[in-house]
């Protein structure tokens, strides 16, 4: 699998090198169907699109050829939301099947899902279900994510999920557990900086640490996204503007990879799309100031969109939704 790399050029997926060769992309959006008219009708300049890949697998009507449009205009990636990667389930080769045909027929730079479980005894939950973090949890991850690897004649790169529990007889770190997993299965790492925030809230730990033990050289792309703030904890609702405590994150982040794919998650109440895209480019912003910012510890003001200096709503009422809840919305 070391030879694998990313689809940088859409042809041969060879010549491994740092982060797998995966470009960096530029600052992106996910892809949601609200969205469909507008960047059909008025190609905006966007750096490219994250997919949500269970959205189009089994549709061959309008989402698939608004998909086939759009791969034509932007650089795709697919992020996938029910490999189950940590199941005892087996693995779902029909699912891949058809990642790998997709694939075929869009062109990825690269596939991610999460470092999760979503279902057991064929039993779906539709949720990303955290790990016991052991030994024998890690050799049973890695075994499936170089199985998924040879299977899909790519690298797959995981998702650090965001958590709400623990399990007692973890005895793995969750930055170690991803690092460990990445190198010994030879894949890459979608590191999703609000995650780490919103589980370091739940579970106390130190965000920054996490981010520090994660190897940068295979981090091949950067989440970010907002979450709703509870006081007690953080649930990941995605339907908010990124908090500067996860852009100071963020350019920890930057600083450590020298700088790798990002994408913005917005998924719940979500805005026009030049509202979200404008949040997007808010963390190109972000790093040019910082990086250039006499006081690198002071939150530099994002000169275009003055709205991004209005901290996150704290709604203690909504709602909590997820992001495999996605998957129905934007199929129908
Ligand atoms: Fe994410």
């Amino acid at each position: 699998m070391s030879e694998l790399a990313c689809d940088g050029a859409g042809g041969a997926i060879r010549a491994s090198g740092n982060k797998f060769g995966c470009p960096h992309l530029g600052f992106g959006v996910g892809l949601r169907s609200v969205h469909f008219s507008h960047l059909l009708n008025h190609s905006p300049a966007v750096d490219w699109l994250e997919i949500i890949s269970e959205n189009f697998l089994d549709s061959q009507g309008r989402p698939r050829h608004v998909l086939r449009q759009l791969a034509e205009r932007y650089p795709l990636v697919m992020h996938g939301v029910s490999l189950s990667i940590g199941s005892t389930d087996p693995l779902d080769f029909e699912y891949l099947a058809k990642l790998k045909r997709l694939a075929g027929e869009i062109s990825p730079r690269w596939i991610s899902d999460h470092l999760c479980w979503t279902g057991v005894a064929g039993h779906n939950s539709h949720d990303l279900l955290p790990l016991p973090l052991h030994e024998e949890s890690l050799a049973h991850v890695v075994e499936r994510v170089r199985i998924v690897q040879d299977f899909l004649e790519r690298p797959l790169v995981l998702e650090n999920p965001s958590s709400y529990v623990t399990f007692a007889d973890s005895t793995i770190p969750e930055a170690e557990f991803l690092a460990r997993v990445a190198e010994e299965a030879d894949c890459g790492i979608l590191l999703d900086v609000n995650n780490v925030y919103v589980s370091s809230r739940n579970h106390d730990f130190c965000p920054e640490e996490y981010l520090r033990a994660v190897p940068a050289q295979r981090i091949v792309q950067f989440h970010l996204a907002g979450h709703t703030d509870l006081g007690t904890h953080c649930i990941d609702t995605h339907d908010d503007r990124v908090i500067d405590a996860v852009w100071r994150l963020y350019r920890l982040a930057h600083e450590l990879t020298g700088g790798a794919s990002t994408l913005l998650e917005w998924d719940a109440k979500i805005p026009s799309f030049d509202e979200v895209h404008a949040e997007a480019l808010a963390a190109r912003r972000w790093i040019a100031a910082t990086t250039t910012s006499q006081e690198a510890n002071s939150m530099p003001t994002r000169p275009t969109n003055d709205r991004l200096l209005l901290p996150a709503t704290v709604s203690p009422t909504s709602t909590v939704p997820h992001p495999t809840h996605l998957v129905a919305a934007e199929v129908a």
